[in-house]
């Protein structure tokens, strides 16, 4: 089985409909997420003006205004302090609370590991979104590659908001530019239970 998720050239005439667009996003917000903190929002750009803006912001890809829909990803790197109780809120009150507690423990002194924790959650949200798409019959390609504080300063972001990555959604055109690039070997890939080299890493 062969699924190409990562599409370039898309056809500018082909329109989506709000209802495809939120199905869409129903689908992209069941996505699973680190302590169910969901620390995403999905910003779609529909003003044509503001996706030109955007595409001058993001090395001039095609895909930005040339795709039906395009979602911006943003992250709030501090959801976990956002009231964590409400990210159990199929708890009874007294479970959610607790748990609302071990969230602020967990990331209270690791930065590090709360960042880590909400791009890994948006780049799920990404591929759920774009899997949800795929099996609506439609083409996407991710992109990250943009100017994070122009797209900040376009999109208003509010404080702790970082722009995660772009899904662009639409009909492919039928020349799709380049041919897929290759894969790594699936032996370099795929590993057997541990490396074999002598570990960097001390016995903890
Ligand atoms: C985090 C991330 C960022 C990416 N950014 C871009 C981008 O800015 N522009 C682009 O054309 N493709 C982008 N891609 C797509 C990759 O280049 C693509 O998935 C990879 O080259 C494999 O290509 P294939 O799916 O055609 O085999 C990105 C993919 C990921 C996962």
């Amino acid at each position: 089985m062969d699924v190409k998720i990562a599409i370039r050239t898309f056809d500018p005439g082909h329109q989506m409909s709000s209802s495809e667009q939120r199905a869409l996003f129903e689908l992209a917000m069941l996505a699973p997420s680190a302590w169910n903190i969901q620390h995403w929002c999905f910003v779609l750009i529909d003003e044509p003006t503001l996706r030109q803006q955007l595409q001058s912001a993001a090395a001039n890809q095609a895909q930005v205004c040339d795709a039906a829909m395009l979602v911006v990803i943003v992250v709030d790197l501090m959801a976990w302090q956002d009231n964590p109780a409400r990210y159990f809120d199929t708890s009874p009150a007294e479970v959610a609370d607790v748990l609302g507690a071990k969230v602020l423990d967990f990331y209270a002194d690791n930065p590090t590991l709360a960042r880590d924790d909400a791009m890994r959650s948006c780049g799920l949200a990404a591929q759920t979104l774009m899997l949800a798409a795929t099996v609506m019959g439609l083409a996407t390609g991710p992109m990250d590659m943009f100017d994070e504080q122009k797209v900040a300063h376009l999109l208003n972001l509010p404080q702790n908001h970082v722009p995660a990555m772009f899904v662009a959604i639409g009909h492919a055109r039928e020349e799709n530019g380049l041919p897929r690039a290759g894969r790594l070997a699936y032996d370099e890939i795929v590993i057997n239970n541990r490396f074999s080299a002598q570990s960097p890493y001390p016995t903890p």
